[in-house]
């Protein structure tokens, strides 16, 4: 931290430590539970370019993110942030600025083949690919766009020659793809990269999600523990979404990331920063401070970082925590795509 740095800690003495920012709604997928076509389809009033950030306006949020709050770390996210336009060009703007040692993004990786050794060049030092099977019938259903899972090897490949950091999601729903928990894991681990299997979530509005739909941690690791037997590792940071445990033959490392089943609010210290420039102090929040409007109206770097500071004074967000005690109240809640989970 610099001197200028200020800690601040919010109503349930979380420090902000991430920041999450998203560069565009727009996907080329159309995952069924983050943007179903149904919901998503051709008239789907996207943000028009004027009302994004620039990347001008990016590089000076992130950089006064940084410099006066201390966040070391920074996601760019989407939609799907490589449908936007130039982004080495952004990550090499952030890579510039002091004091923030890791840029990561997180994509469905189709677009890697063509951009993974620029973006690489430019900066950024880890992407997380989203894949939700090994079996394209159902990965083509899962991402409704008829996309094949070699596109995204193609992607995880490209990743890999531009030796970029690599981590792999899925997302796992019952009776969807929980067939291909063990194929993934056996994949994934003779390639030795780190896969992580999320709870499927009651993200956004659309889709209808169920909590008998979810196959939880414990449900995974009870079917781990029975092929390719794991225990757990101690997380790598204070805060850390996933939980990590290791393989006992030391082939590697899996995640797991149980915001249904098991919780993370009580160290969550992430800021999300919405392609329009809200700021969002959680992933189910049903509204962000309009930051954009304080950019675009000449105010100060001092008068941002004030705002900035008493959004995260005020924040009491714990859903998660709230829908396990079955007390989050059903409310509006913000678009994945619009925030980038
Ligand atoms: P690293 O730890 O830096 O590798 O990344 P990450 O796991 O924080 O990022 P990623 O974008 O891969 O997110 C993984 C999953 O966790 C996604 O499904 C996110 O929506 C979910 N997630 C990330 N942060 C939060 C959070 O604060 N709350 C909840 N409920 N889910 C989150
Ligand atoms: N539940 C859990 N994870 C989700 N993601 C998108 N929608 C959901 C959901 N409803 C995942 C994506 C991506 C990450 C940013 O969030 O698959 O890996
Ligand atoms: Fe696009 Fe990722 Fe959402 Fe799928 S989960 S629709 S790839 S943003
Ligand atoms: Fe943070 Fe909200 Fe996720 Fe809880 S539900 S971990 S408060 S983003």
């Amino acid at each position: 931290m610099t001197a200028h740095t200020e800690q601040v800690l919010d109503q349930k003495g979380r420090p902000l430590r991430d920041l999450r920012i998203s560069v565009t709604d727009r996907c080329n997928f159309r995952c069924t539970y983050c943007m179903p076509a149904e919901i998503f389809g051709p008239d789907y009033p996207f943000l028009p370019k004027g009302e994004l950030l620039s990347f001008e306006e990016l590089e000076r949020l992130a950089s006064l993110f940084v410099k006066a709050f201390g966040v070391e770390k920074i996601r760019l996210t989407g939609g799907e942030p490589l449908m936007r336009k130039d982004m080495p060009d952004l990550v090499e703007k952030l890579a510039r600025i002091p004091g923030l040692r890791d840029i990561a993004m997180t994509t469905n990786g189709v677009l890697l083949p063509v951009y993974a050794e620029k973006l690489k060049k430019a900066g950024l030092k880890r992407v997380t690919i989203s894949l939700d099977s090994l079996e394209d019938a159902r990965f083509k259903a899962i991402n409704g766009r008829g996309i094949p899972v070699s596109k995204v090897l193609d992607g995880i490949e490209a990743a890999k020659q531009a030796g970029l950091g690599i981590k792999i999601n899925m997302v796992v729903q019952k009776g969807v793809n929980e067939k291909d928990i063990l194929p993934m894991a056996r994949y994934f681990k003779e390639k030795g990269h780190i896969l992580r299997f999320i709870e499927f979530m009651d993200v956004g509005n659309s889709n209808e999600w169920k909590r008998n739909a979810v196959v939880t941690k414990a449900d995974i690791i009870g079917l781990l523990n029975e092929e390719v037997p794991i225990e757990p590792v101690d997380p790598n940071y204070k805060g850390e979404v996933a939980e990590r445990y290791r393989y006992f033959d030391g082939s590697g490392e899996v995640g797991f990331i149980s915001s249904v089943s098991d919780a993370f609010c009580g160290t969550c210290n992430r800021a999300r920063l919405s392609a329009k420039g809200e700021l969002f102090t959680c992933l189910f929040a049903s509204s962000g401070f309009d930051l954009r409007s304080l950019v675009r109206s000449g105010k100060s770097d001092q008068e941002l970082a004030g705002a900035i500071s008493s959004v995260w004074r005020n924040r009491t967000d714990q859903y998660s925590l709230d829908r396990a005690l079955s007390k989050a109240a059903p409310r509006k809640k913000v678009e994945m795509s619009y925030i980038g989970g």
